[in-house]
């Protein structure tokens, strides 16, 4: 039995100010200190979170979840960055992320955005309707793996014609 057995469903919400410390930190023990040198890090130094759209789980009173999502551009066309998305380890394996990106997507597409690009695990991303493919000729601000590289339409047609250096909005 793990924490997540005994203790209360996870509540979902739009982060809050008073969220950012607790989410900050449950990044830092998912990613630890490498996450700076990443690619996606670029997208994310001098750029504001987009307000509404990062959401937190909150479970006793804690933060054991959490996502974030950018404005960006790919090319001349504006898209939302996701990422970084942690669970709290005691937390994971019970469809708590899948939950979060769900959330954040809804939260996108309700505020008129048609398209999210993260840099993440393909299996994982797949299941919750990324796709690599519609990706190939986006261009990250540093090395990554390409593979990695994937975005999910939330409006038809909205990952036709990808292409270009992804830069801050
Ligand atoms: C990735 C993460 C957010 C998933 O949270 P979660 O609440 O366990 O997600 P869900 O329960 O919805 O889905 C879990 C499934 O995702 C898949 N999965 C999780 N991490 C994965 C990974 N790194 N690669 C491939 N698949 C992965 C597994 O199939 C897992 O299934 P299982 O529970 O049967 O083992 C969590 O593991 C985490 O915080 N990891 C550390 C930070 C991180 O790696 N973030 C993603 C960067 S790409």
């Amino acid at each position: 039995m793990t924490v997540a057995d005994t203790l209360s469903q996870p509540r979902l919400a739009p982060e809050r100010p008073e969220d950012a410390a607790e989410a900050d930190a449950l990044i830092a023990r998912a990613f630890g200190p490498g996450r700076f040198a990443k690619a996606a890090e670029r997208l994310r130094e001098h750029n504001r979170p987009l307000e509404g759209l990062c959401v937190v789980a909150h479970a006793d009173g804690q933060v054991v979840g959490c996502v974030r999502q950018w404005p960006v551009l790919i090319g001349q066309r504006p898209a939302v960055f996701l990422g970084p998305i942690a669970v709290d380890e005691a937390w994971r394996h019970h469809g708590l992320g899948g939950a979060l990106v769900k959330r954040a997507a809804d939260a996108a597409r309700a505020a008129g955005h048609d398209l999210i690009l993260l840099v993440g695990d393909t299996p994982l991303f797949r299941r919750m309707g990324f796709d690599a493919a519609p990706a190939r000729r986006i261009v990250m601000p540093g090395p990554v793996d390409q593979r990695r590289v994937q975005v999910k339409a939330l409006k038809p047609g909205a990952d036709d014609n990808l292409a270009g250096l992804v830069v801050v909005a």
